[in-house]
């Protein structure tokens, strides 16, 4: 079965960590998101994914090639953005039977093999997973009939509007069906438009309610906190959650001295220095150096990351490639990558754009 996933928007709200980096290829447990949700769809029989051509594709297209694992990759090309429903009409010579679409933004452990069967049990042209949010403001609310059929669908609801926590969880099954419903070559929502005209003509169109899968929306810098510290505290169940306590990649030195508490994940090929503490939950990428008496506590690191002796980073995320001077007191901040920070520097709050050298 194939799957279209929507990776088509620039992650803004995820600036400065995707000006150089896209959202799709963010580092989750040391692993490129989208690998999670593919890795995701596979366990559901997914042997083909499609994803539209977005921000910074190539780094996608270098991962993941023209197969990850024994699943079929294809990359689309849109060369203006089309909107959800648009990204999706674009891809319809590849799609001539059901269908999985996804935005891309997503992660979730829905059962997608039971939506499967309720979808072709209901023999619906559409079905929608929904999961429930405290707050629907910011999403689809999606209201349902007893019998699973979808009554309204009202995209960014206005709080008069809000009748249930249930959402639209932006993962559907098609049928081929839809594309007649999708104007070609236009800018058209499948949330504002699409969903609509199947309401209007009253198609077979059902939701798939899941109130007990793990779900987020890796919109903002805060939700991929979120997602990473889920993951590695075991609140998101995945096949690279490691075991509570600390994880050492291959290839990686600690000096014995070195201690750690809570859960941590150090990549491979790291070195990590003598007296250093790191206090999880914690992830680090592969390839980092540690240095002498260096503090590390609720932060994530990426890849060729270098703190020098006894710089303390708290709540903070730090990109790829960054180097840290030395006693640094670095909190509650993101340093997209590339920064470099002198010695003796303090940040606290701060958003740090790519390649920035910092100066006192
Ligand atoms: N190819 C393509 N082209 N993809 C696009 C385009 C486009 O023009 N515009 C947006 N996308 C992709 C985004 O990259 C994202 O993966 C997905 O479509 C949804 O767009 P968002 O901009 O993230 O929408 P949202 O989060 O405000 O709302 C959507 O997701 C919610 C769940 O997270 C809606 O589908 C809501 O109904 C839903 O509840
Ligand atoms: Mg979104």
């Amino acid at each position: 079965m194939k799957a279209l996933i929507l990776v088509g928007g620039l992650g803004t709200r995820l600036r400065p960590l995707t000006i150089n980096t896209p959202k799709a290829m963010m580092p989750v447990l040391n692993k490129p998101f989208m690998a999670h949700v593919v890795d995701h769809l596979m366990g559901h029989g997914v042997d083909e994914v499609i994803f539209t051509r977005g921000h910074l594709a190539g780094q996608m297209e270098r991962y993941f090639g023209e197969n990850y694992r024994s699943c079929k990759v294809t990359f689309i090309d849109e060369e203006k953005p089309l909107g959800t429903a648009g990204g999706i009409k674009n891809c319809e010579r590849f799609l001539d039977s059901t269908f999985f679409a996804l935005n891309g933004d997503v992660f979730s452990t829905i059962d997608l093999s039971a939506m499967l069967a309720q979808h072709r049990s209901n023999n619906a042209v559409a079905t929608i997973a929904l999961t429930p949010v405290e707050n629907p403001s910011a999403f689809g609310l999606v209201e349902t009939e007893k019998d699973n059929q979808i009554r309204r669908f009202i995209e960014k609801p206005r709080a008069e509007e809000i009748t249930t926590d249930l959402i639209n969880a932006g993962c559907y099954i098609l049928e081929p069906e839809i594309f007649g419903y999708i104007e070609p070559g236009k800018n058209t929502s499948i949330e504002r438009e699409t969903f609509q005209f199947l309401l209007t003509d009253h198609r077979p169109f059902y939701a798939f309610v899941d109130r007990n899968s793990y779900w987020i929306d890796m919109g903002n810098c805060e939700k991929y906190f979120q997602f990473n510290m889920d993951m590695l505290n075991g609140r998101c169940q995945c096949p690279l959650t490691p075991p509570a306590g600390t994880s050492i990649g291959d290839g990686t030195f600690v000096d014995p001295s070195a201690v750690f508490a809570g859960n941590v994940m150090v990549g491979r090929g790291c070195s990590i220095g003598p007296g250093v503490r790191i206090e999880g939950p914690v992830i680090i990428g592969d390839r980092c150096a540690v240095g002498n008496n260096t503090v590390l506590r609720n932060s994530i690191v990426w890849e060729n990351v270098e703190f020098s002796p006894d710089d303390v980073v708290t709540g903070s995320i730090i990109a790829g490639r960054s180097r840290l001077g030395g006693q640094n007191r670095i909190s509650d901040s993101t340093l997209a990558d590339g920064v470099y920070t002198p010695s003796d520097y303090s940040l606290s709050g701060s958003q740090i754009w790519p390649g920035t050298a910092l100066s006192n």
